[in-house]
């Protein structure tokens, strides 16, 4: 059966460093022979989820871009959550997003539940505690808790300017190996 795959892009900078790394899960998930879709949140109008609970009795009713983001989150196999690490947690485009997940609560989560997730994150500070990137893992690792689901791999690294992911192969391989291992995990 035919993966689908669907990438949450968090960085505002399309050509930055979790973007490449992100583009490369998508080659390597290609390869093994995946369907990927890439989805840049900074270029989409998602408003801050308003705690009106109206989703409880069906579905989030606020008209704006995570409406068409709603179907595509539910077909999907596998989840690739891709940021830049901004003051010491995921991006604030990621948040929006992943916040309106919220809106599935009237269907008890199942259309996120049970998925396989990959997560992306680049920081300029040296290393997972001091940039703040072990926020971010911390909350996915909840989430997916709470999700009944799983994080099949991490790819993170200290990068700061564009292009400097270009200039790390070993961290280029490590997500085109992360995208062929979520096209293949059952
Ligand atoms: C608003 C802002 C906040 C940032 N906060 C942090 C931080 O808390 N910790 C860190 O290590 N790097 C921080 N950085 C650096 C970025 O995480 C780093 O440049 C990253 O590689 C950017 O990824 P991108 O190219 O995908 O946007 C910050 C950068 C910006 C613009």
């Amino acid at each position: 059966m035919t993966k689908n795959i669907l990438i949450l892009k968090g960085s505002p900078r399309e050509k930055g460093n979790s973007a490449i790394l992100a583009e490369r899960v998508a080659t390597g998930a290609k390869e093994a022979g995946a369907q990927v879709e890439s989805i840049y949140l900074h270029g989409l109008d998602i408003r801050p989820c308003d705690g009106c609970d109206l989703c409880d009795a069906g579905e989030c009713i606020i008209e704006d871009d995570m409406q068409p983001l709603y179907p595509k989150l539910a077909a999907a196999d596998a989840i690739l959550l891709a940021s830049p690490i901004y003051w010491f947690t995921f991006s604030a485009q990621l948040k929006l997003c992943i916040d309106r997940w919220y809106g599935f609560q009237g269907h008890k989560w199942k259309e996120v539940s049970h998925k396989q997730y990959g997560v992306i994150l680049t920081y300029g500070d040296t290393d997972l505690y001091t940039s703040g990137a072990i926020n971010a893992i911390h909350t996915f690792e909840t989430m997916c808790r709470f999700l009944e689901s799983r994080i099949v791999g991490i790819v993170h690294g200290s990068l700061n300017d564009v292009g400097d992911a270009e200039k790390h192969p070993e961290l280029l391989q490590q997500a085109f190996d992360l995208g062929k291992l979520l096209a293949s995990e059952k």
